[in-house]
């Protein structure tokens, strides 16, 4: 049973043995995300700077669907996932074979799909988006109406910024569909100074009701630059913990969803992973090719 801190000086350790660097999503918890991540960051971020690293062996401490766009980013590098069963229930909702029933029903509609999605569906789209950038994504396409997938609340929530006519599929995040309309007013009875930023992947009648949506970035960044006095983040848990720790004059209000795939990295399987070279993405090639494709025009934008 090793602690925390024994945990910890392993994986530095290792990391320096192996030439490996720990990318960390946002919904990690704190000890992933301050005590042992090089890079943190929201799922744009990830993908951007998996391009630019330089190690051997990347251990994404995120979701599998994270993994896999930073293997495609580096094909030649070693990419671990500490535990195989970190999925998503938007990647989850969608095949590539429903891709390509919704490209025969709207064939004039170039298909954006959301990075929180397989290789095998990124390698059926266009281009990629995440929540930080789907709004200049579809801006870009010249085309008057656009395919979203999965995620329907996104694509509302981008539809109503859009001067295109979005066509969605009907997949949710199981976190961020539990927040209600309801939720943020009960809050602004509570808290009535309260400011209240949602993810785009929460339902538009909730974004209609906060002062502010965007990506788990984006939220970061409005804290930091706009200092409320205090704040609520409707989005996973860790989310508020990770800033909070950086930004102690805020007061954080934390009714908030636990993700359960995103939790199931933790330092003892982060430490395992790196001992045991385990879970090592792999990618068929021949699909690999046509996903980063989508993946690398999203970048260029
Ligand atoms: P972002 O960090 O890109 O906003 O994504 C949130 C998310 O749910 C990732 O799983
Ligand atoms: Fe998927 Fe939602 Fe968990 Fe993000 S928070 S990994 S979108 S289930």
């Amino acid at each position: 049973w090793a602690t925390f801190a024994e945990d910890v000086d392993a994986i530095l350790e290792l990391k320096r043995r192996r030439n490996a660097v720990v990318l960390a999503h946002n919904y990690q918890t704190p000890e992933i995300f301050h005590g042992v991540a090089d890079i943190v960051g929201d799922s744009l971020l990830l993908a951007r700077e998996a391009t630019k690293v330089d190690a051997d062996v990347i251990v994404l401490a995120g979701v599998h669907f994270m993994a896999e766009t930073a293997k495609l980013l580096n094909p030649a590098k070693t990419v671990l996932i500490p535990d195989l069963k970190a999925g998503c229930s938007l990647a989850d909702s969608i095949t590539a074979e429903d891709v390509r029933l919704m490209r025969a029903r709207y064939p004039d509609a170039p298909v954006v799909a959301y990075v929180n999605t397989s290789t095998a569906v990124k390698a059926e789209s266009d281009i990629c988006c995440t929540s930080g950038n789907a709004l200049k994504v579809v801006e870009s396409l010249d085309a008057e109406r656009v395919i979203m997938l999965p995620d329907e609340y996104l694509a509302q929530n981008i539809a109503k910024q859009s001067s295109k006519k979005i066509i969605a599929w009907k997949g949710h995040c199981e976190v961020h569909e539990l927040f209600t309309a309801d939720d943020v007013r009960q809050l602004r009875e509570n808290y009535p100074d309260v400011t209240v930023l949602a993810h785009p992947e929460c339902p538009p009648e909730v974004v209609a009701e906060a002062d502010f949506a965007g990506s788990t970035a984006a939220m970061q960044s409005f804290v930091e630059t706009k200092r409320p006095p205090r704040v609520v983040l409707l989005t996973e848990c860790s989310m508020s913990d990770n800033i909070a720790a950086r930004n102690p004059d805020v007061d954080f209000v934390r009714p908030c969803n636990l993700c359960p795939h995103m939790k199931r990295i933790t330092l003892k399987n982060i430490r395992h992973a790196l001992e045991t070279n385990q879970h090592e993405v792999t990618i068929n090639p021949a699909i690999a090719a046509r996903a980063r494709r989508s993946v690398e025009r999203m970048l260029a934008i």
